[in-house]
């Protein structure tokens, strides 16, 4: 059985320096076009960019699944922005919630230097 809880802290410096040293192929690996159409750009950004790694890796929590098993890319968090964040799976993510029966929900919060997420693996109405 999969956990079906996750939850991750993310400091946003860590992100801000990622960006900034290896600019895009850390964006390309690790987010989708969407995701960083929804980060936007500015000051913000790096908070909204944490606040989806933090869902991320909260939702390879959730199911049970280590790095080592899955792309960065598996796990797509749409919406947010004033409107509740959306989990969307692909590859080996999608094959275990599949397999469990399950749909994702992912709630974040971010502030100047921290950004965290948890997610619940639930079954039932996606
Ligand atoms: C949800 C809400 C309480 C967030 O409060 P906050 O303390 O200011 O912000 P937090 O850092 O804790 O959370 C921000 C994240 O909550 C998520 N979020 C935003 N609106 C949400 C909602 N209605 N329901 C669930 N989650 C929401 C987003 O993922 C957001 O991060 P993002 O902007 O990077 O996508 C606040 O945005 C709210 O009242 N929203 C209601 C809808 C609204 O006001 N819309 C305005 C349109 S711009």
């Amino acid at each position: 059985m999969i956990p079906g809880l996750g939850v991750d802290v993310v400091e946003v410096a860590r992100i801000r320096l990622l960006v900034s040293r290896r600019g895009e192929r850390f964006l390309a690996r690790v987010f989708t076009a969407g995701e960083r159409s929804t980060a936007g750009e500015g000051p913000l950004m790096a908070q909204r960019l944490a606040g989806r790694f933090a869902a991320k890796e909260a939702v390879f929590k959730a199911l049970g699944l280590g790095m080592g098993e899955l792309s960065w890319q598996d796990v797509e968090i749409r919406g947010g922005r004033g409107m509740p964040p959306q989990v969307y799976l692909r590859g080996a993510a999608a094959t275990v919630a599949r397999r469990e029966g399950v749909w994702l929900a992912v709630s974040i919060s971010h502030t100047r230097e921290h950004a965290a997420a948890v997610a619940v693996a639930h079954r039932g109405e996606g």
